[in-house]
């Protein structure tokens, strides 16, 4: 019997090709910041996560269907043991343009210059303030002086480009947009403001009073900085603005504001193995189990993750005056 030629990309009903794949390394993070988890947080126990084996082993799949960029997220990622090793296989997976991470910075210090040896293109880090008791209180945990250190450590490495992600917070830190952008001017880097999304129960704050759209953030911006629309895309959801005078691109994330849907390339590997097709959605599948029942058998798993492709939602649906829909908190997904 003769099968079909593997396709050797993926494309949903939409007529969208996914070609960006986030995999969350890890459910655990050092920090608690209160838009992403709640104080008191369950992590998975270890029998129900992925091995590192069976990460890469995923990763090495998506990429011969076509996927390009695979960006490493957590909870925090560089707290999983083993990271590093994982980052450094991927790297070297052929065909694969792209490997990037996201990160809370709070391990770049020491980390820095072996994610930059293990092929690592690209750093994102978050930071929401530039105060360090603010910091404190949005991190629950954090230390801001070992982020900043930790973003100098990659800097005086040297990637191709660093970004910092801000979520901007009405009466937390929405006054701070210009110091912040000021900050990514001084150090030659990039920064996305992003808007708040409701992921998972949070307890510090309600999430329609704190809400903070790109379009004022943009307001305020205009009183210090001159903004040039630029056509530069990253393969994520930032739409970039460069800033006059400075080499800082400055992007804007706003899932409520201006739905960038209609463009999605991407889909996400939970650690427990899920593959979901969409952050604001539930629709998924359990690789985890295709892999565990088929060792060895990349042509299965392949066929799953192209089936897959069929139930890929055609757009998020958050409402941040409701109760959350999506119960699962960020740190499962990475953002
Ligand atoms: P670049 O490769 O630099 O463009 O990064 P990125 O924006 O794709 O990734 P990052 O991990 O820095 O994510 C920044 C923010 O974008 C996070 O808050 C993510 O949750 C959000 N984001 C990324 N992809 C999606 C998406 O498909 N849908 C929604 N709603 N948010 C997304
Ligand atoms: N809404 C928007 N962005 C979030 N992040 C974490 N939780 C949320 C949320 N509820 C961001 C982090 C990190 C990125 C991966 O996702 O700040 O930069
Ligand atoms: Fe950790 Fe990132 Fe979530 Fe903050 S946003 S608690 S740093 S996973």
């Amino acid at each position: 019997m003769t099968h079909p030629p593997t396709p050797t990309q993926l494309i949903d009903r939409f007529g969208r090709t996914v070609d960006y794949l986030r995999i969350s390394i890890t459910d655990r993070c050092d920090f608690r910041c209160v838009y992403c988890m709640a104080e008191d947080m369950t992590f998975l126990p270890r029998a129900q996560i992925l091995t590192l084996e069976e990460i890469y082993t995923l990763a090495q799949a998506f990429a011969e269907l076509g996927v390009k960029k695979i960006r490493v997220t957590g909870g925090e990622p560089l707290v999983r043991k083993g990271a590093l090793e994982l980052l450094q296989n991927i790297g070297s997976i052929e065909n694969l343009d792209e490997l990037v991470i996201t990160t809370n910075g709070s391990q770049l210090e020491t980390m820095a210059a072996d994610l930059k040896e293990a092929g690592v293109k690209r750093i994102n880090i978050s930071l929401d303030t530039l105060d360090a008791d603010k910091f404190k209180s949005i991190t629950r945990t954090g230390d801001l002086h070992q982020v900043l250190k930790g973003i100098q450590a990659v800097k005086s490495v040297g990637f191709e480009r660093i970004k910092i992600n801000s979520v901007i917070l009405k009466d937390r830190n929405h006054l701070e947009v210009c110091d912040l952008v000021q900050f990514a001017v001084d150090n030659g880097i990039d920064i996305s403001f992003i808007e708040e999304m409701p992921l998972g129960i949070v307890s510090q704050h309600d999430r329609s009073e704190a809400y903070y759209s790109s379009a004022l953030i943009k307001a305020d911006l205009a009183r210090d900085f001159s903004l040039v629309a630029t056509a530069e895309k990253t393969g994520g959801p930032s739409n970039y603005f460069s800033v006059v005078g400075s080499q800082t691109r400055v992007g804007f994330i706003s899932p409520h504001s201006e739905n960038f849907c209609s463009t999605c390339n991407r889909v996400r590997l939970t650690v427990e193995g899920q593959l979901l097709l969409c952050l604001g959605n539930e629709h998924s599948v359990d690789l985890k189990k295709v892999l565990r029942a088929n060792p060895g058998n990349r042509d299965v798993l392949k066929q799953a993750i192209i089936d897959a492709m069929q139930i890929k939602p055609e757009k998020h649906e958050f409402n941040i005056h409701e109760q959350p829909v999506i119960l699962r908190h960020m740190n499962m997904t990475g953002g």
